[in-house]
């Protein structure tokens, strides 16, 4: 699986800093990435937060917020605000030419939910997709989610696809981002890969990300980073 040079350098930001949210369907890898973004951006000191939008006591607590309580990770990391302060609590904590990465839970197709909050809260949201077919054709409920912001009016954050859960023996992640970007997607270069060994990203949970020098999750903060930095001219 080859991946495009993303360059390890650390762009500036706007002064108001950018707020990222990570949006998908359950289980899908959104905090498992958010961590370890954050313990990268923290790492090459980019200022950095985490904010949990997911319902606090709803399931098993595998929250963001639940794992910095367990583990540091290199930034601080807020809870839940109530579904009507996302955007002012986001705007508020995002730290000056820095970055706030907003984790989102398991994504509802009914309306009311956090969900739109969320990306209304954002300047950019990255959809963590797995790439299958029956991921993709669930896809439709999140790409209209931003279209139903758009007809009201509100903030449309900028939508870019990750592809997660990438069993790297399968060739469906190049498939599917073919016929994503042929639709007039956006696919980030990085793809993060199915990691079930001992110390694998499925056992993350709970412990200090690991910073791999060459990982997806090193390319993939970089890659946000420049991607933040892009929104800015
Ligand atoms: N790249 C990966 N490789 C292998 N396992 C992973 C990977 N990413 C996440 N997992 C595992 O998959 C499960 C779900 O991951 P995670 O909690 O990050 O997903 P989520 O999208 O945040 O879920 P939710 O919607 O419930 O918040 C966890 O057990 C996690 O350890
Ligand atoms: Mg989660």
């Amino acid at each position: 699986m080859t991946q495009a040079e993303i360059p390890h350098t650390v762009p500036a930001l706007p002064t108001q800093g950018r707020r990222i949210a990570i949006v998908g369907k359950g289980g899908s890898g959104k905090s498992t990435t958010a961590a370890h973004v954050l313990a990268h951006w923290g790492n090459i000191g980019v200022p950095c937060i985490g904010l949990d939008t997911d319902k606090p006591g709803e399931d098993e607590d595998g929250s963001l917020y639940s794992w910095a309580n367990l583990a540091d990770l290199g930034a601080p990391v807020y809870p839940a605000p109530s579904q009507h302060q996302i955007a002012s609590e986001s705007a508020r904590l995002t730290p000056e030419k820095g970055l706030c990465l907003l984790d989102s839970g398991a994504w509802e197709r009914k309306t009311g939910g956090p969900h739109l909050a969320v990306l209304a809260a954002a300047d950019i949201a990255v959809f963590a997709l797995p790439p299958t077919r029956m991921e993709l054709e669930r896809a439709g409920s999140v790409l209209g989610a931003l279209a139903q912001l758009e007809a009201v009016g509100a903030r449309v954050p900028r939508l870019v696809i990750l592809q997660t859960l990438v069993n790297p023996s399968a060739g469906s992640a190049g498939r599917t981002r073919l016929a994503l970007e042929r639709a007039g997607h956006r696919v980030l270069s990085t793809v993060v890969p199915r990691s079930d060994a001992r110390d694998g990203l499925a056992q993350a949970f709970g412990r200090t990300p690991r910073l791999v020098k060459g990982s997806a999750l090193e390319d993939l903060s970089y890659e946000l980073l420049h991607l933040a930095a892009e929104e800015a001219v």
